[in-house]
């Protein structure tokens, strides 16, 4: 494959300019985009590539290996990560027959002539997670051994990479006050010579680093968390163990990652930033304003190529999460896990984003194109019926354990509407999840479709229309990002302040 040939290319380059001077070297990959797809009414993944490609989108990070997506990729040129989810970490440790078997059904099947161009195979997603109580932990490394040697074996060492995306609660962590500032980080204890050697299998076999990294949980999960230090440019912390100023909780976290490779020896690994974002609704920090500064600021930080104070005039490597929103995600961290989108549910950008870091704000990313909906039709409460408030309340309440309710949630865009109007908006989701069926729209009675957009005028609360698609996938487990991240970041973040 041209493409992959020509990353394989570049990727030896980067190892021999390694090898030869030592530090570590510029390594400019083009932004890449987190694509989950837990969703109700999932786009046809043959949209989503098309999408990708009208944003010049040319890498994305999958949560899985679902035949459909990879089999709308093939012949996109597109960069790949795939992903073993945690549930198969058990299976792929097992034996190097497992792990050989899953990588040739899973993976090396699509990377025939003209395939897809699969560059990384992540293993688990944030399996080290604290809120997991320990349940990947004897499992991730073993699997990702595993998996090496699969690929070795099929002759795809140096080309396609296995690597496990961490959350950024691998480092640090409250038993060691010293990471209050990124020059004192270190892996969290519990799991340091576990992380040092899943580290050195990593960089023998010449794959990246990963690590997600959240300032927006920073901020919403910590009352003391200064707003400005999420964002980039109104705020700075002397480091007094390195006498660097800090401007942002990016950075910050960068680095102590940095430092945390650098004691354990490994001074030159590359690293990627496997997920960063913010999200638009379910929490009071969680806008569209907000997003928009803060991914924009994220795509000028990267264009500038000014790196962190550790590792000063590097370029990035970083995914975005993420690309659509996922109304089925967990809310278990918070209503706002439905909301990560650059896009909403069907595509349409949510705000101007310049993906090339220019600043140029007049630009939306461009929508999703041929996208089918259900017919334009609504499901209200009738308010010509006798309403019973507790009726009311308990077909809300029918509707929401089986719909997405998030915006309803404090702090979410519903949130301040009267309560017939959020109770429309429950039956309305109610009625677009079941593909408008008319048997979906009764409520004890309560309810009436009307063909008028039920929306408010002040265009915060949006009601929508489904989108014509069933799932299709039959792989069973369909996973995205930070599905359980709430507890993390905080701690790191919330330390810094200390100075
Ligand atoms: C994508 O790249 C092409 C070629 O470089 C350019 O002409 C086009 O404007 C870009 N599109 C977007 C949406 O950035
Ligand atoms: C390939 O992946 C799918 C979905 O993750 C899984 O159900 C299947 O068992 C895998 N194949 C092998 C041989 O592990
Ligand atoms: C982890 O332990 C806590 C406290 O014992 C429990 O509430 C939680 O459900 C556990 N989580 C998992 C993923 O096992
Ligand atoms: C992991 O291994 C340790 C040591 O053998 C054991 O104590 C622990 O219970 C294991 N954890 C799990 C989740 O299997
Ligand atoms: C810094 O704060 C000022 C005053 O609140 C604001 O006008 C400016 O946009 C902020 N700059 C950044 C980069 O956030
Ligand atoms: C990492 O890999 C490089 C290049 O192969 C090697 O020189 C170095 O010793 C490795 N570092 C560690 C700590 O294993």
């Amino acid at each position: 494959m041209k493409i992959c040939g020509v990353s394989v290319v570049l990727v030896g380059a980067f190892l021999i300019s390694w090898i030869s001077f030592g530090p570590v070297v510029s390594h400019a990959e083009p932004l890449g985009m987190n694509w989950g797809d837990i969703s109700r009414q999932p786009l046809p993944p043959e949209i989503v590539v098309r999408m990708l490609k009208d944003n010049n989108i040319t890498r994305v990070k999958l949560f899985d290996t679902d035949y459909n997506t990879l089999k709308a990729l093939v012949g996109s040129g597109i960069e790949v990560m795939v992903a073993a989810p945690n549930e198969l970490l058990n299976r792929l440790a097992s034996s190097e027959k497992a792990a050989r078997e899953w990588v040739k059904q899973n993976v090396t099947r699509y990377t025939f002539a003209g395939g897809v161009n699969i560059k990384y195979v992540a293993i688990g997603n944030e399996p080290f997670l604290v809120a997991y109580n320990g349940t990947y932990q004897n499992v991730t490394y073993p699997a990702l051994l595993n998996v090496q040697k699969a690929l070795a074996d099929a002759g795809y060492a140096n080309k396609i990479f296995a690597t496990v995306p961490f959350n950024a609660d691998v480092l640090c962590g409250p038993q060691v006050p010293a990471c209050n500032v990124p020059s004192g980080g270190v892996f969290r204890p519990d799991i340091a010579d576990l992380m040092v050697d899943i580290t050195a299998s990593l960089n023998r076999t010449g794959a990246p680093f990963c690590l997600n990294i959240y300032p927006f949980l920073s901020l919403a999960l910590s009352q003391d968390f200064p707003i400005d230090y999420a964002f980039f440019g109104n705020f700075s912390l002397l480091d007094p163990g390195s006498n660097a100023v800090y401007t942002n909780v990016f950075d910050a976290s960068y680095d102590t990652l940095v430092q945390a490779l650098d004691r354990a020896g490994f001074t030159s690994m590359h690293i990627i930033i496997g997920e960063i974002g913010w999200p638009t609704d379910g929490d009071g920090f969680a806008t569209v304003q907000l997003a928009q500064k803060f991914n924009n600021q994220v795509m000028t930080h990267l264009a500038q190529k000014k790196g962190t104070p550790l590792r000063p005039n590097q370029e990035f490597d970083v995914y975005l999460f993420g690309l659509l929103d996922e109304n089925l995600k967990s809310i278990d961290p918070g209503s706002f896990e439905r909301h990560w989108g650059i896009f909403y549910y069907d595509g349409q950008p949510k705000y101007p984003l310049d993906f090339s870091g220019q600043g140029n704000l007049d630009v939306f990313p461009k929508a999703a194109v041929g996208v089918e909906y259900l017919d334009q039709r609504y499901c209200v409460v009738n308010v010509n019926a006798i309403i019973d408030p507790s009726i009311l309340a308990k077909n809300v309440d029918y509707a929401c354990q089986r719909t997405d309710c998030s915006a309803l949630q404090p702090g979410g865009s519903c949130y301040t509407l009267d309560d017939n109007t959020k109770a429309s908006y429950a039956f309305n989701n109610y009625y677009q999840f079941n593909y408008e069926d008319k048997f979906a729209c009764y409520f004890d009675g309560l309810a009436i479709l009307t063909s008028t957009d039920p929306s408010p005028s002040d265009m915060q609360c949006q009601f929508r229309i489904g989108l014509n698609y069933h799932p299709t996938t039959t792989s069973g487990v369909r996973k995205s990002g930070n599905t359980l991240t709430a507890c993390v970041l905080l701690i790191l973040a919330g330390l810094f302040l200390l100075f």
